[in-house]
């Protein structure tokens, strides 16, 4: 236990008693003192990322008094012993790599843990967390791209995402998106300007057509031209990790798998600890200066949920692809990258993290918007398969009509272009219940379903 807490006291009375004596100089930072560097590097290898394994190898924070959780940082400000400790924190010369915090706006220790292992789970050399998962997006969007800037985006995303790229950032900030079939590989390439273009945005597996996105191939398009990789992997964290794919940044929605227990409002940017500097930056730091905060309480939840992540992942994944199987033999138009017959199959496959499956969500295309509402009302209300609800990654199974829902932001043709037809039911698999149990729940429902189309 004595070891265990060391592991924390070396920094806490380190800035207790903080002057220049104590910093012996020869890091970069003193080397380089004009450029603030809030966030070291972590040792996390992009080239051979295991999500487990690195989450297993994360700092283990213990508690004030040796706990083996650690304690609550619920402070909005920080003391210091000496004004000068002030001026130098202010100046980025001091941060919380070296345990000097300020404001919990800017940095906050339990947050930060969060972060460190957000960083973990996809392999990146930092992350910062945010209050939801369109404050991470519409934040790393901003950063990167100023005024009059060019985005080349996948035309099937998250229906707000879709609507930030579309109508806010260009009324806002004139930054304007050109939106292309991300399986369409030249069609990428043709869209990006050079010079111009500034970020080419997709999703690892979109919501929700489940279309899997060949990021190597994209990378290697976007990179040639000097562009910024950034992907949203909400629905696919442990099965897929797109830094080691080749993205530079990698965005999640934590309200949704991650957090598990639709409970929360929470997001992430993770990528280098650059970018996440530059976003914290006093006078031009777009988490910073938009303030999308997340709460200590809030972080410390979610870090005692990411240990059992790989285990939720996995029986997400493997009671969708049970369910897409079974459903498929019924005669049921299924989407489900599992599948054989799913275009990105293979390509999913030879990308993902083996163990973990294809993925929770599995969709359902009933043909009309009012069948896929008749099967959500007996699946819910008589057979209790699941709730009727947007989001995902929950414990009990959550169905929505996306057209009519998620998606609603898009318009009609935009719509038919991402290639969400109005039955379209999404369903987020859960994992409480028995297989035969659930499975019972769904042939119910079918079978009453049958019986309506008969009346
Ligand atoms: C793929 C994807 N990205 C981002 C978001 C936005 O996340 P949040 O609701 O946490 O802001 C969602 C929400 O549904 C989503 O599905």
């Amino acid at each position: 236990m004595a070891d265990a807490k060391s592991v924390n006291l070396p920094l806490a009375s380190k800035k207790r008693s903080s002057g220049p004596e104590e910093f012996d100089g020869g890091d970069d930072f003193y080397k380089n003192p004009k450029k603030p560097s809030f966030l070291p590097p972590s040792s996390s290898s992009w080239g051979d990322h295991d999500p487990a394994a690195a989450l297993a190898s994360a700092r283990h924070e213990f508690g004030e008094h040796g706990g083996v959780n650690m304690s609550i940082e619920a402070s909005a400000t920080f003391t210091v012993m000496e004004p000068e400790t002030m001026r130098r924190m202010f100046a980025g010369e001091l941060g919380p790599d070296r345990d000097f915090f300020v404001y919990s706006r800017h940095f906050n220790p339990t947050v930060l843990n969060l972060g460190r292992q957000m960083a973990a789970l996809e392999g990146t050399e930092a992350a910062y967390c945010t209050a939801s998962g369109m404050s991470a997006i519409s934040s790393v969007l901003l950063q990167l791209c100023s005024s009059g800037g060019h985005i080349v985006a996948s035309r099937t995303l998250y229906g707000g995402t879709h609507a930030l790229l579309t109508h806010f950032l260009s009324r806002a900030c004139g930054i304007t998106t050109t939106f292309v079939d991300i399986r369409d590989h030249d069609s990428v390439r043709d869209a990006i300007v050079q010079g111009r273009t500034k970020v080419l945005y997709f999703e690892s597996m979109s919501n929700p057509t489940l279309t899997v996105a060949n990021t190597p191939v994209l990378a290697g398009i976007a990179h040639e031209k000097g562009v910024t990789v950034v992907v949203d992997n909400t629905f696919a964290p442990m099965v897929l990790s797109p830094a080691k794919l080749g993205a530079d940044v990698v965005v999640h929605s934590i309200s949704k798998f991650i957090s598990g227990g639709a409970d929360i409002i929470a997001g992430a940017v993770c990528g280098p600890a650059s970018l996440v500097n530059s976003m914290m930056d006093l006078h031009q730091g777009a988490l910073m200066l938009l303030g999308p905060t997340m709460n200590a309480k809030v972080a410390f939840e979610l870090s005692e949920r990411i240990p059992h992540l790989g285990l939720r992942m996995k029986e997400h994944c493997r009671r969708a692809l049970t369910f897409a199987q079974r459903l498929k033999g019924t005669g049921l138009k299924v989407v489900y990258p599992g599948l054989e017959d799913h275009p990105d199959h293979d390509l999913l496959a030879s990308l993902s993290n083996k163990e973990y499956g294809f993925g929770g969500i599995m969709c359902v295309d009933m043909g009309t918007e009012e069948k896929a509402n008749k099967f959500m009302h007996i699946l819910q209300n008589q057979t209790q398969f699941g709730f009727m609800a947007v989001s995902l990654g929950y414990y009990e199974t959550l169905m929505s009509c996306s057209g009519s829902s998620t998606s609603s932001e898009m318009n009609e043709e935009e719509q038919q272009l991402a290639g969400i037809s109005p039955g379209l039911v999404r369903m987020s698999i859960g994992y409480v219940g028995t297989v035969e149990q659930r499975w019972g729940q769904l042939e119910k429902a079918l079978s009453k379903l049958q019986e309506h189309g008969k009346n």
